[in-house]
């Protein structure tokens, strides 16, 4: 083997939205869920992450950018990552470049990741979802780790168990599984992309700064003195999740939209119940919610689905694309731009599918 090679594989994927929500582990380091969730793959032209990896011999340790800043790789979750693809490298014949790499050169070889999302990191719009299901897509790609998009779910897993839900479009349930061991929590397709097209998701982005509290340090706080989680995770998720696959089967949207924004505001619920107390949605996430709430009891019939993760930040999901328009317009409305309550940005799109650029 020359030592001057490189070898690079580069992958986009996009970010998922829960409309049943994960909040909560029993198992911290497997990140295990208390609840089964079901999320909404968006579309990777509006919201994604593209992550290139690359190995040369010539690297003398495991680095990784994100955004530009390098970051340290130390923490367990990229580690579990690392390992869990580099124990499933196999041999890469690379006949374009001329490079042989045998499942025995992982072992010692090491590989520069550089990422960038192309949105908001850390405000509550899943950036670790859609960061960790590429880096275990783009890390298997170029260690030719030859397993399925549901087995690759179940390590991007271990890096955010939001992004185990990202290595499928369309909707996409994560089982929370019953083993010890977190083999069978893993993510499966509901349905594809095209099953529900007339969707259209609109994100109004209220703040673009980073949370105050992680996900991963508010569901602990939960976890640890909320009630209310305890009642959730066993007796109203098991029944939504139930209620919502049929719901999405069916295009059922006046059940849909019921299911979605009763589970955001439970959970938000939850946050609350929180000791001390976590706030992620703020005026403007509420008068959102009230101005969706109104217009939907005007028709009649629901016209639109909201839904908030751990930020401030509004993810519509519109009927139909007629709908969207007017909803957009209702937003101008209440919101008007260089006002006090000005949306930074509105990011429109489609469901997708997940995306290979390598
Ligand atoms: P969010 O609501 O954006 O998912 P979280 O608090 O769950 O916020 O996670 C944010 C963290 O996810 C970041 O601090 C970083 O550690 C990780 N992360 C975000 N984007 C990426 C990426 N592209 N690649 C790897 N890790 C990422
Ligand atoms: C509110 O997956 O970001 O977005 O597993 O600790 O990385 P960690 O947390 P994360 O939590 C996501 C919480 C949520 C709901 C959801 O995506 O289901
Ligand atoms: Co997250």
């Amino acid at each position: 083997m020359a030592e001057t090679w490189v070898r690079m594989v580069t992958a986009q994927t996009p970010t998922n939205i829960a409309v049943i929500k994960y909040w909560g582990k029993r198992d911290e380091t497997l990140i295990l869920p208390v609840n089964d969730s079901i999320s909404v793959t968006l579309d990777p032209a509006h919201l994604c992450t593209t992550t290139t990896v690359a190995v040369s011999p010539s690297f003398v340790q495991d680095r990784m950018w994100l955004n530009g800043k390098e970051i340290s790789l130390s923490g367990g979750r990229y580690q579990n990552c690392l390992r869990e693809i580099r124990a499933r490298a196999c041999d890469v014949e690379d006949k374009e470049r001329g490079i042989n790499i045998s499942k025995k050169d992982w072992e010692k070889l090491h590989v520069h990741i550089a990422s960038y999302n192309n949105f908001p990191t850390a405000a509550g719009l899943a950036s670790s979802a859609a960061g960790f299901a590429c880096l275990v897509f783009a890390l298997a790609k170029l260690m030719n780790a030859k397993e399925d998009n549901s087995k690759l779910s179940a390590i991007a897993r271990q890096g955010s168990g939001s992004a185990c839900r990202s290595l499928f479009g369309g909707f996409v349930k994560w089982n929370m599984g019953k083993f010890e061991d977190g083999s069978d929590s893993l993510a499966v397709e509901v349905v594809d992309e095209k099953h529900w097209d007339d969707l259209v998701i609109i994100i109004a982005v209220v703040s673009s700064r980073q949370k105050e509290t992680s996900s991963t340090t508010g569901m602990r706080e939960t976890v640890e003195t909320s009630l209310l989680l305890q009642h959730r995770a066993k007796e109203i998720v098991p029944k939504r999740i139930i209620q919502m696959e049929e719901a999405i089967k069916n295009r059922d949207f006046a059940s849909f939209a019921h299911l979605t924004c009763a589970d955001s505001n439970q959970f938000h619920a939850v946050c609350l119940d929180t000791c001390p107390p976590i706030f992620y949605m703020n005026d403007t996430s509420h008068r959102i919610i009230s101005c969706a709430e109104k217009w939907n009891r005007s028709e009649g019939t629901p016209q639109v689905a909201y839904t908030f993760d751990a930020g401030p930040n509004a993810v519509l999901i519109a009927r139909n694309r007629q709908a969207a328009a007017r909803l957009l317009q209702k937003l101008l409305f209440y919101f008007p731009p260089n006002s006090d309550t000005d949306l930074n940005s509105y990011v429109l799109g489609d469901k997708s599918i997940l995306k290979d650029a390598g």
